[in-house]
């Protein structure tokens, strides 16, 4: 099995503060990862190592048979697709919602400039329309809804066509109905033949979508348990790395979690 993520040992300290503290995490091509833990717990650095925007401290990373630290992250980075909050307040908020999802592919165009636009523009559209935010095209990024924004941010982090795709709470801010057509979207995405390896980092069980296949439980910045979702999310391993006595809820391939009543 190739695998697409690689990482050991991986360590990162900022003062006296382990951020991440001895983790190895490796991902093979054909998994679905969920990413769970408490605020604070790491999950947000250890993606941006996954997206080649950070160096550990201490510790090998392996990404898309790359190893970081070797390689131009500025060829590696388009082969990832990241869609975080962290990014997107890098973005300039006068934006319009199409011009944000289309330069994400500058960088691997190159010749051929004004073709490749139409292509571009005619890609992120269709993206747009596919996650629902057709409408919103020449928007400001700004003037969005928190719902809108996390749809164009996915849009962008798919217009690559990425090998690797990385989500950071993508259903942060999202109402009931926005959280279940994110779900029922991401899980017809990573269910296409052509699916890139996904990454989902979430707080909420419920919206892990169906057809992930594997669980990483990060606590204070290392791995609690992971591997397969079916062995490893359990009520014992949520309550482990929530510090709280939790009971999960298992239905028609959804997920849910309660304080364990006493
Ligand atoms: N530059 C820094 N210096 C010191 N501590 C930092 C720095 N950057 C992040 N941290 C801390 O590292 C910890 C891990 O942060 P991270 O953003 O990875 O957590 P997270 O699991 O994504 O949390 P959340 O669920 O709240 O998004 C947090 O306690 C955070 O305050
Ligand atoms: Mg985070």
């Amino acid at each position: 099995m190739s695998l697409v993520l690689d990482i050991q040992g991986v360590s990162v300290r900022r003062g006296r503060k382990h951020l991440l503290d001895d983790v190895t995490w490796t991902v093979g091509e054909d998994e679905r990862w969920v990413v769970l833990g408490p605020n604070g717990a790491g999950k947000t650095t250890l993606l941006q190592i996954a997206a080649a925007r950070l160096h550990p401290t201490q510790g090998q990373v392996g990404i898309l048979d790359e190893r970081l630290g070797a390689v131009d992250v500025f060829e590696l980075r388009p082969r990832i697709g990241l869609c975080s909050n962290a990014l997107a307040s890098t973005m300039p908020t006068r934006e319009k919602a199409l011009d944000m999802v289309v330069t994400a592919a500058y960088g691997v165009t190159g010749r051929w400039r004004e073709e490749y636009e139409r292509l571009d523009e005619r890609r992120a559209f269709e993206l747009l329309n596919t996650w629902g935010v057709g409408t919103v095209f020449d928007r400001p990024f700004a003037t969005l809804s928190e719902g809108e924004r996390k749809r164009v941010q996915i849009a962008r982090a798919l217009m690559t066509d990425p090998e690797l795709l990385l989500l950071d709470e993508p259903g942060a801010g999202l109402d009931l109905a926005g959280r279940e057509s994110l779900v029922h979207r991401t899980a017809e995405l990573v269910a296409s033949e052509d699916a890139p390896t996904t990454v989902l980092v979430t707080h909420h069980l419920e919206e892990i979508p169906p057809g992930f296949t594997h669980v990483l439980l990060l606590r204070d910045g290392r791995s609690v348990a992971q591997g397969s979702i079916d062995e490893v999310l359990t009520s014992e391993n949520l309550s482990t790395t929530f510090d709280m006595p939790l009971e999960l809820h298992t239905r028609n391939g959804r997920f849910s979690a309660f304080a364990a009543s006493r």
